[in-house]
């Protein structure tokens, strides 16, 4: 993963320096977790870099933020177009996009005062796979986690907030400790709910399953993407259904999918092999047909990439 700097961040409707993009130790943010974000990929395309999704990220950013009652002063395109300006004002080929909307320092109370505006940063950063380049090949290894999804009613998953992360944070440690590379949480009534920053599919008999979003999981951009090209372009059946553990022990191939991770094969769970217990047809031609599309070397016919440079 890459912690490189690059020279410029969005901050507040300007670009600073990287090393004045900078919050006091008071931040609300960084002592109640009041903050959502996006991660969004710029692509290298033949016309330059490409935004994959942007609209749709910068929605559910404003959607997370209105849960919280975030008032972000700036319009959703002002955000878009600070996107766009990171990737080239860097001068990034491609790129991770990381929008961040956080309450600033005002104050110690949990309740921010009245009137309070959000901050608002975008920032880039070049970033490969993010599960590695092998696991896109060949697969990677996870658990089930000893730690659950969270319960409805209690933080809102809809949201991509920077609280649900320590769930996140929770799940991912656990799993490397143990030796995997990322694991699968399954919710509070014990059905498969999600990665600590992937939504899962489980292919069976030629059909795709997927849980639905009252498991706990954040609606993934890249999973909706992947539902529209399956049925749409693969012509295959995808099913939104609660899925029971022992389900993806069974499943003829598993994979993740989500902005940083793509979409990535599942070689094993537990210890069990999942399939021949490497990438299977199916996963395969699904990230042909994801990458082609988010690469532009095919017509973008769901209107999905944003050019940086106007
Ligand atoms: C917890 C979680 N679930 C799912 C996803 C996949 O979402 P998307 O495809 O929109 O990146 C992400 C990544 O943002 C995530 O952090």
């Amino acid at each position: 993963m890459n912690n490189q700097p690059t020279k410029y961040i969005w901050f507040d409707g300007k670009m600073v320096p990287w090393e004045q993009a900078t919050v006091h130790v008071t931040c609300h943010a960084l002592h109640y977790g009041s903050a959502v974000f996006e991660g969004i990929r710029a692509y290298d395309t033949a016309s330059g870099p490409q935004v994959f999704r942007l609209k749709e990220h910068i929605d559910r950013l404003f959607n997370s933020a209105k849960i919280y009652r975030f008032p972000i002063p700036f319009t959703k395109q002002e955000v878009m177009d600070a996107c766009c300006k990171v990737i080239t004002d860097n001068g990034l080929p491609s790129g991770y996009i990381r929008p961040l909307v956080f309450i600033g320092p005002v104050g110690l109370g949990v309740r921010f005062p009245a009137g309070t505006k959000a901050q608002v940063m975008v920032c880039a950063l070049p970033w490969g796979a993010y599960l590695g380049e092998e696991g896109l090949q060949k697969g990677v290894d996870v658990c089930v986690s000893s730690w659950h999804r969270l319960h409805p009613n209690t933080i809102p998953t809809e949201a991509k907030a920077a609280g649900n992360y320590l769930s996140s944070i929770l799940i991912a440690n656990e799993c490397a400790q143990n030796g995997y590379t990322e694991a699968i949480a399954l919710d509070t009534n014990g059905y498969v709910s999600e990665g600590s920053g992937e939504n899962v599919f489980v292919v069976k008999d030629n059909v795709l399953y997927t849980a639905p979003y009252t498991c706990g999981l954040l609606p993934g951009i890249t999973r909706h993407s992947i539902i529209t090209l399956a049925r749409e372009v693969l012509g295959l059946e995808v099913r939104e259904q609660l899925i029971p553990r022992e389900m993806v022990y069974m499943a003829d191939e598993l994979f993740f999918t989500g902005t940083a991770a793509e979409i990535t094969p599942i070689a094993s769970v537990d210890g069990i092999e999942v399939g021949p217990g490497h990438r299977g047809p199916i996963t395969e031609r699904l990230q042909s047909v994801f990458f082609d599309v988010v690469k532009g070397k095919v017509e973008d016919k769901w209107g999905w990439l944003t050019p940086v440079a106007k």
